[in-house]
């Protein structure tokens, strides 16, 4: 008995110097399954307990695990310390210097023709207009005959198309978007809206690309007369333009308005002097527009005796020109930087 209480004494002196001298986390656990584990020394003596007396057996039981418990305390406080000691290694090397200059992010800036959009798409929403869309790839039905240009009239000759199939194009003008406009409003109540968005025809050149963008606008109500188209093209014109120009309303024609006009504006260069830009004559040609044709009114559910209404259209891309003097249309889509990044400017 003195001996087997011995033999633990020495056993656990054994384990304690080994956890001493254990320098990381796996040694540690090796001095465990050393003395502790199921074969382990102190536990193999609790294993042959079955050959001692029995009134032995509760004395070195309990001397057992007592020098057990002891050793699970040094053991439980030694891996607490060096888990600690991993945390710090993994911290100091995993720091991030935040002093490191960064790597210079380059901000784009806003396209010329979204500035354009987004200038009309304030003013008329100013004025109680609401902004819609239409789909680029359009039927032959919204974007020529419900507007006044059944198959095979010649006046579809203005406008050299992308036809996907013979019943799907690319649309050649968001004028498309008052038929639809008008077939989507159901109650056929008054409307006041207008649509930018990208159109193509088959053209390239300095001042046409086969991608361009329009803005459409459509006003129908009871009682609306020529003088309020007047009124707010003056308006919008000079918002965009200069609140000094003049207009001039151009007989014109459309299939889809009548009577039809094209608004020129004095020009903006010379002041109506005549110079390159005006072709000297003094004027530049900015919008098409009318008074709805009552076909168009009837076609798409609106009775013309009961409705009036006014449209027009125009190119933003020539505004956009215009307004910041670029030279040829193509740039507007060939997102060159060098060319795009000049716009950031007018936001200093
Ligand atoms: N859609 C015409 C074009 O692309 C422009 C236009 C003219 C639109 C007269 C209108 C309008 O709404 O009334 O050439």
């Amino acid at each position: 008995m003195e001996e087997k209480i011995s033999e633990i004494s020495r056993l656990k002196e054994l384990a304690v110097s080994e956890i001493q001298s254990a320098t990381n986390a796996k040694e540690l656990d090796e001095v465990r399954v050393k003395y502790l584990g199921k074969k382990g020394e102190l536990t193999s003596i609790l294993r042959s307990m079955g050959s001692l007396a029995p009134e032995e057996r509760p004395v070195i039981g309990g001397k057992v695990n007592e020098a057990r418990d002891e050793l699970e305390v040094l053991i439980k406080s030694g891996e607490e310390k060096f888990a600690k000691q991993e945390l710090e290694r993994k911290l100091k090397e995993e720091t991030i210097d935040i002093t490191l200059p960064s790597t210079k992010v380059k901000r784009g800036s806003k396209h010329p023709l979204n500035r354009i959009i987004e200038e009309v798409e304030d003013l008329f929403v100013s004025m109680g207009y609401d902004v819609v869309a239409g789909p680029e790839l359009e039927t032959d039905e919204y974007c020529f005959e419900r507007l006044n240009l059944p198959k095979g009239h010649p006046a579809r000759d203005m406008q050299d198309s992308f036809y996907i199939t013979s019943e799907y194009l690319l649309r050649t003008q968001t004028s498309a978007v008052q038929a639809r406009a008008m077939m989507a409003n159901e109650e056929k109540s008054p409307i006041r809206i207008i649509c930018p968005g990208k159109t193509y025809r088959r053209d390239d050149d300095a001042t046409h690309s086969h991608q361009f963008s329009q803005v459409e606008g459509l006003v129908i109500d009871k009682n609306i007369s020529l003088a309020d188209l007047k009124g707010t093209l003056e308006v919008f014109v000079r918002k965009m333009l200069g609140e000094n120009l003049q207009l001039r309303f151009r007989p014109s024609y459309f299939p889809f308005t009548e009577p039809s006009y094209e608004v020129d504006v004095s020009c903006f260069k010379c002041g109506g002097k005549g110079c390159n830009l005006c072709k000297l004559t003094g004027w530049i040609e900015v919008l098409g527009s009318g008074m709805v044709h009552p076909n168009v009114l009837k076609m798409n559910g609106y009775d013309p005796d009961e409705y009036t209404g006014f449209a027009f259209g125009t190119g933003l891309d020539r505004l956009a020109m215009f307004k910041y003097g670029i030279t040829d249309i193509r740039l507007l889509y060939q997102n060159d930087v060098r060319f795009l990044s000049q716009f950031d400017r007018l936001d200093r």
